[in-house]
């Protein structure tokens, strides 16, 4: 399963970079929002940097809503650097738009995706990733992971390409559980991917090591 990381903070990015457990990033306008990064020439210099960092893909979000306007972005994004995944979401004209990326070879990914049926779409479109959110789904007494679990089922019975990116990760109990079920890759906070680390036992397994080995060489 491969880990990306769902942030626009540079410095997480390279933290997670540096852990060597790093496949990718995601963003959306909401992260880069709230990295302060704004207007158009700044956004594109920061998905420059964050390329920059890492060695996998990155995903970059369009914030047009029309076909015409999506190609036109979602061109602009992708010729930032190789790396780029034109974020789509999952409306009608995103899916005409993931199919026109498809065709020219530009990788897309399909956001906002909360039901089977908006998976299926995004597959026939040829979509690269498509992002079921999890956690805005548990948020809603839903279950996001009964979710993943159903659209590895669909992709499996029909062989589709299209790697199931599960999003909105809220805590390492996901990561974990998305895992089992077969997800292709998860994103999620550095915070949720750090707490795969600890275990108490670990902790006071590791104290104890350090203090027989200084006792017995004292
Ligand atoms: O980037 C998409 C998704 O991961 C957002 O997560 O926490 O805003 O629901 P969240």
């Amino acid at each position: 399963m491969k880990f990306f990381i769902d942030t626009a903070n540079l410095d997480q990015i390279q933290e997670a970079q540096d852990m060597g457990i790093l496949d990718g990033v995601t963003t959306n306008p909401s992260l880069m929002a709230k990295e302060g990064i704004t207007g158009t020439d700044n956004i594109m210099a920061h998905y420059k940097k964050i390329c920059e960092i890492v060695d996998g893909d990155v995903s970059a979000e369009v914030i047009s809503t029309t076909y015409e306007e999506m190609i036109k972005e979602g061109e602009a994004l992708a010729d930032i650097h190789p790396q780029i995944v034109v974020k789509v979401p999952m409306i009608k004209d995103g899916v005409k738009a993931m199919k026109y990326f498809s065709d020219e070879g530009i990788k897309t990914n399909c956001t906002l995706v909360f039901s089977a049926g908006q998976a299926l779409l995004a597959a026939k479109a040829g979509a690269t990733y498509v992002s079921p959110f999890i956690g805005r789904l548990d948020d809603i007494s839903s279950d996001g992971l009964r979710l993943i679990d159903e659209i590895r089922m669909i992709y499996d019975n029909y062989g589709y390409e299209t790697e199931i990116l599960a999003a909105s990760i809220r805590n390492p109990m996901h990561i974990i559980d998305c895992a089992k079920i077969g997800a292709d890759v998860i994103t999620s906070p550095l915070a949720s991917i750090e707490a795969l680390l600890k275990h108490p036992l670990t902790d006071s397994g590791l104290a104890k090591f350090l203090e027989d080995h200084k006792k017995a060489n004292a």
